[in-house]
């Protein structure tokens, strides 16, 4: 048997270890290969940032909380490094298994592998070149001393390749988060917020930002916002507000009978909202891989994208961040010449299988 930590800490993180759990926990029967501890680090902390999607998703309650909370980048790195290596070394870990781009992901494969505990990424490899974004930062760093790679594409093993990454590293599985979304498509749950504005199918669009290049400079937020209401050809938009737009955005007197802005919507909520929207426009760079599963044309408001298969094979189109660019992306998705798109290769609700299934491997190599 190995002891396996998970590692989760910020929003996007929940879907794409939900699955791994509920592989683990197949593969467990009849024969425990797997022991896990889910570790919890708190960098999102609010209910509708962390809690409700451990209740919609099934996920298990954390085994520990690192309770880092806000902070400055460094700050956050520094308290969820602090706290993993005092859990490591009271109990340590045959395995660090991380997934995505966010600070406690790069923060405890660092505490990890300085302890000798090897670190497994899921969704490594993947890259914008865009050394301004932390995620980006992130993703490098980790990558630099990860020892498992589960990639989402072919572009990623190339992205590894080219890093000096041996070919018996890197694992082409697919997808956690679209398992997530593959698995729970059939019980998505109509938000309040349907009946309330009597919203339509295809008759309304959904908005997300939260990047510091669109949201931290508030004229730019502003005008971002004042484009879309302009030219989204009197559809309601509905804009769940992420707690750093809501910090910024207070402030500048937004309002117009169109605009709805929202709390964060749970799991489920939100992607019956996507899936039945006419377009989604957003910054995040997980909504792109889900509305390309879904089919829903989606408007990516960076200059750049980690996830280039959104685009090569799926409905989303790099708008960059000049509000300039929302009204012939608009007028190209009204004259219904938004291109429809196709799901890359093994994003098939599979890939937690997938990953566990190399897991139990190698804990036979090891006995
Ligand atoms: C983080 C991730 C980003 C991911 C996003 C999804 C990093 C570097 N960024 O960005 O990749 O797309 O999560 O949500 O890890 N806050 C709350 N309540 C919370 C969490 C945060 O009010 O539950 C506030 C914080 O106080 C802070 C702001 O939101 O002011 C930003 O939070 P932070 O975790 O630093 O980064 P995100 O912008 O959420």
């Amino acid at each position: 048997m190995i002891k396996i930590d998970l590692i989760v800490g910020a929003r996007p993180n929940f879907m794409k270890i939900a699955p791994i759990i509920h592989a683990i926990e197949r593969a467990n029967i009849p024969n425990q290969l797997i022991e896990y501890r889910l570790i919890h680090t708190g960098q999102h902390y609010d209910a509708n940032m962390s809690e409700t999607f451990f209740q919609q998703l099934e996920i298990p309650k954390p085994a520990f909380n690192l309770n880092v909370g806000s902070g400055t980048q460094a700050e956050q790195t520094a308290g969820i490094m602090i706290g993993y290596e005092k859990l490591l070394l009271t109990d340590n870990s045959d395995l660090c298994l991380v997934v995505g781009d966010v600070t406690s992901t790069m923060a405890c494969a660092i505490a990890a592998r300085k302890l000798l505990v090897p670190v497994a990424h899921v969704e490594g490899g993947i890259r914008s070149g865009d050394e301004t974004m932390p995620e980006e930062i992130n993703r490098m760093v980790t990558d630099s001393i990860t020892n498992y790679f589960f990639t989402t594409s072919e572009v990623a093993n190339q992205n590894l390749r080219k890093n000096g990454v041996k070919e018996e590293s890197i694992f082409f599985v697919g997808n956690t988060m679209i398992d997530t979304l593959l698995k729970n498509r059939p019980r998505f749950l109509k938000p309040e917020i349907w009946d309330e504005l009597n919203l339509k199918e295809k008759e309304y669009i959904v908005l997300t930002l939260h990047r510091p290049a669109n949201v931290d400079e508030e004229a730019k937020l502003k005008e971002l916002i004042d484009e879309i209401i302009a030219h989204s050809h009197n559809l309601p938009l509905i804009f769940p507000v992420h707690p750093r737009t809501a910090k910024i955005i207070s402030g500048l007197g937004i309002s117009h009978p169109r605009l709805h802005m929202v709390e964060p919507m749970g799991y489920l909520e939100f992607n019956y909202l996507v899936e039945r929207s006419k377009a989604v426009i957003t910054d995040s760079g997980g909504i792109t891989e889900e509305a390309t599963v879904m089919g829903v044309p989606c408007m990516t408001l960076r200059e750049n994208t980690e996830r280039p298969e959104t685009i090569t094979m799926g409905t989303n189109e790099l708008l960059g961040i000049d509000p300039k660019a929302i009204k012939p992306a608009m007028e190209k998705l009204f004259s219904e010449k938004w291109k429809k798109g196709s799901i890359p290769e093994k994003w098939d609700g599979n890939t937690g299988d997938r990953i566990v299934k190399i897991l139990c491997e190698s804990v036979h190599a090891y006995q």
